[in-house]
């Protein structure tokens, strides 16, 4: 247990299974004493719906003082952009940009009265590239960084820090595209460490964010990807006798799926 981190707090939506429940496991590693939230409640995990201001607000003033704070809940629907239901465009803006606004509003008050905490939100590599078909989440998580920015901007005088972490490819049970074997083949082969990534890769990135190892780190975001979001120029046809890498078959995954 870590010295620094000894009998902290710290809260992690969407904490039931995949990203939110790695990073949740992680953080008790190192000493804090997680309050793990979700939807989907039962088995350590207390039921909150992160959209529900109301209940939001009412669980921060039962679990009193938290020191780290990590957005991680969030949903996709696929559609082309023609096609995307307002409906579902409104949900995926609620639970992805309006729930971490309500969780930082309602735990950060501890923060800054404590004059110190680190809220990390999870975002997500289409923050900065465009993916076919995924309706409103690119847009979604483009929004939870600039949420992450003011949150630096405003807080950071008073000792609060935000950061943001994009995950690339993380094989879930939520992120069903996964499922196929071929495509997880595939994918993994675009991905210049040439593996997907694991619910694992991210919780550690979380962990430094959520310590005092980042004590000087506020308003950034770091994408763990495995180098995705660097390798747009392998997508480029290249001339006979030109060095370099070919292109890895990638045609079995494309346009057939979208990932998160
Ligand atoms: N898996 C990936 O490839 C990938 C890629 C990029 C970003 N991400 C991001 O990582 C995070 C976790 O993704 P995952 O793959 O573990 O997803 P997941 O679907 O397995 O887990 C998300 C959890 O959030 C919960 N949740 C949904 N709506 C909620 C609400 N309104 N209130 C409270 N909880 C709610 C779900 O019940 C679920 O337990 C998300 O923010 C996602 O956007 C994932």
């Amino acid at each position: 247990m870590s010295e620094t981190t000894a009998s902290r707090r710290a809260v992690v939506t969407g904490a039931a299974r995949g990203i939110g429940a790695a990073i949740a496991d992680r953080l008790e590693v190192d000493g804090f004493d997680v309050v793990r939230l979700d939807v989907l409640g039962g088995g350590g995990v207390l039921r909150c719906d992160v959209t529900d201001a109301a209940a939001v607000r009412q669980i921060a003033e039962s679990v009193g003082d938290v020191d780290v704070l990590v957005n991680n809940a969030a949903i996709w629907r696929f559609a082309a952009l023609e096609d995307v239901d307002p409906a579902d465009f409104d949900a995926v803006l609620d639970i992805n940009v309006r729930g971490p606004f309500l969780t930082t509003q309602a735990f950060g008050r501890s923060m800054l009265r404590m004059g110190r905490g680190s809220i990390v939100n999870i975002v997500s590599i289409g923050a900065l590239h465009a993916n076919p078909a995924v309706g409103a989440y690119s847009a979604s998580k483009a929004a939870l960084v600039a949420l992450t920015r003011q949150t630096a901007l405003e807080w950071g005088p008073r000792g609060v820090r935000a950061n943001a972490v994009g995950p690339g490819l993380i094989a879930t049970e939520g992120a069903g595209v996964y499922h196929d074997p071929e495509v997880r083949r595939a994918r993994a082969e675009a991905v210049p460490l040439r593996r997907l990534g694991e619910p694992g890769d991210i919780s550690e990135v979380v962990a430094f964010f959520a310590s005092d190892a980042s004590a000087y780190v506020t308003g950034q975001v770091l994408y763990v990807d495995g180098g995705l979001s660097s390798s747009l120029m392998t997508t480029l046809p290249r001339p006979a006798g030109m060095p370099g890498p070919q292109l890895p078959s990638t045609a079995s995954a494309r346009g057939e799926h979208s990932d998160a």
